[in-house]
């Protein structure tokens, strides 16, 4: 392919410079466009537009590929821990065994948090939602680390900041949980692996305590490493862009945790068992629900199944399949829920609409399943998600920042009322 694009526009020629990646991906570079043209481009939902060249994660979705920093999300659900590949897409390299040691340790120094912040929880309804809870605690901490303010500071202060929402966010998101409920927090213990760690505080009972079963802080673990990170996703590109204005990290990830939350993203996860549960109760009639899904007049859709990169099956969706059968047989669960997503799969993987818009299973279709082994609720599961996806958001953040990009934001065609007079409000 030639080193640039021509474009021709009222019978002028303008070459694009184009850049390729170190995976052969090509881009052709619009960054003078306007100015040498006045012309710009114009792409809803950013499809066909990069926003950043990133060293973090490589996706190839026809190939259903995921790697992380070079590493293939395969052996990484396999070989590591959440808490190395955290390092890992952080930092850019696996940890020695002297970094990891430190790592593990400073993340566990700092997993409690300020008593004033139960003052903040327990001003929430315990209906509230725990993404807004989640969302608000995580701002909170600009109120209780103000100098996390100034992303500007020396690379030990964000590094700091950094270690320090890496060990909070549990806590936060096991407290978002029990205020739901009404019982009393727990406190966390530093003798407990950072999933362990979780569970107990999500679990524990005052009279009852909590006895952790490796299965399934091993499954959490691995479900972590699944939602780490992917690249310029929505709630990914919203950290970028605010972060990308010298908002602190924190006010970026309380937006990314907001942009997650939406059913389309990471609040699938939910509406798959929902929807999984309103299938069963309906009779579990499959195809019905698979026309439905078809039906452009029918505003249901298939959650779980689609993706806007993958064309492929989301890698992740093969492996939490097989992590599902795994932890239900050892728990020896036998949900019914389960069964119809299999079957649902296997409908709309032999059904032309789907198969013609390569529509396959995405990280959220069976993710569900395995929360609610774990005895996870619903409305927890999109916290699961912006847990996982944390270390994913900081890498992200921390390389905008390193990269030092100029603030996001685009342009627009306008397609409003051209110039007119005001006309007073008694003649109108
Ligand atoms: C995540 O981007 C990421 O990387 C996200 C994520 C991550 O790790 O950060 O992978 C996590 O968000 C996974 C996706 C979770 N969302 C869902 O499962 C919700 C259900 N899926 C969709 O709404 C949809 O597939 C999206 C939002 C995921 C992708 O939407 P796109 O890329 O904008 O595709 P589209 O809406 O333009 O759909 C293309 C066609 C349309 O039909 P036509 O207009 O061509 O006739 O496919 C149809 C859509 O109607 N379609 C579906 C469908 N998804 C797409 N039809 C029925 N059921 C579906 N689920």
């Amino acid at each position: 392919m030639s080193d640039s694009a021509e474009l021709k526009i009222d019978g002028k020629t303008y070459n694009l410079p184009i850049i390729e990646g170190t995976e052969n991906e090509k881009a052709f570079d619009i960054g003078g466009l306007r100015g040498e043209t006045g012309v710009i481009t114009i792409d809803p939902g950013y499809k066909n537009t990069g926003s950043t060249k990133s060293a973090i994660t490589f996706l190839d979705g026809e190939k259903g590929i995921l790697r992380y920093r070079g590493y293939s999300i395969e052996e990484l659900a396999e070989k590591s821990s959440f808490l190395e590949v955290a390092y890992l897409l952080i930092y850019g390299e696996l940890p020695t065994k002297e970094e990891f040691t430190q790592f593990e340790y400073d993340v566990r120094y700092h997993t409690l948090v300020h008593e004033d912040i139960k003052k903040i929880l327990e001003g929430f309804p315990s209906n509230a939602h725990p993404m807004g809870v989640l969302s608000s605690l995580v701002t909170s901490l600009t109120a209780f680390y103000p100098e996390s303010l100034d992303p500007n500071r020396s690379s030990e202060a964000v590094n700091l900041s950094i270690i320090r929402i890496l060990a909070k966010m549990p806590t936060f998101a096991a407290w978002a949980y029990k205020n739901e409920i009404g019982h009393p927090v727990n406190y966390p213990d530093n003798n407990l692996d950072y999933c362990s760690n979780f569970l107990k505080m999500m679990f524990a009972l005052p009279a009852a305590g909590y006895e952790i079963d490796p299965v399934v802080s091993g499954a959490l673990d691995k479900l972590l490493i699944l939602h780490a990170d992917h690249e310029q996703n929505c709630s990914t590109s919203t950290v970028r862009i605010v972060g990308s204005s010298q908002a602190s990290l924190y006010a970026s990830l309380s937006a990314g945790i907001n942009a997650l939350w939406g059913p389309l993203h990471g609040g699938a996860n939910s509406a798959v068992i929902n929807m999984l549960e309103n299938i069963r109760k309906d009779g579990g009639d499959t195809r019905k629900w698979m026309d439905k899904a078809k039906d452009k007049n029918d505003p249901f859709r298939l959650m779980g199944f689609g993706h806007r990169v993958y064309k492929n099956f989301d890698p992740r969706a093969r492996i939490i399949k097989k992590a599902a059968d795994d932890v239900l047989e050892k728990l020896g669960i036998n949900d019914p829920v389960l069964d119809i997503a299999k079957g649902l799969e296997h409908v709309a993987l032999n059904d032309d609409y789907f198969v013609e818009r390569k529509l396959y299973p995405n990280v959220d279709f069976y993710s569900g399943i395995i929360y609610r082994a774990l005895g996870i609720p619903v409305d927890m599961f999109t916290v699961m998600f912006a847990l996982g996806r944390l270390p994913g958001w900081i890498a992200q953040w921390k390389e905008m920042r390193g990269n030092n990009e100029p603030i996001g934001r685009p342009r627009q065609v306008y397609v409003g009322e051209n110039l007119r007079p005001y006309v007073d409000l008694n003649k109108r």
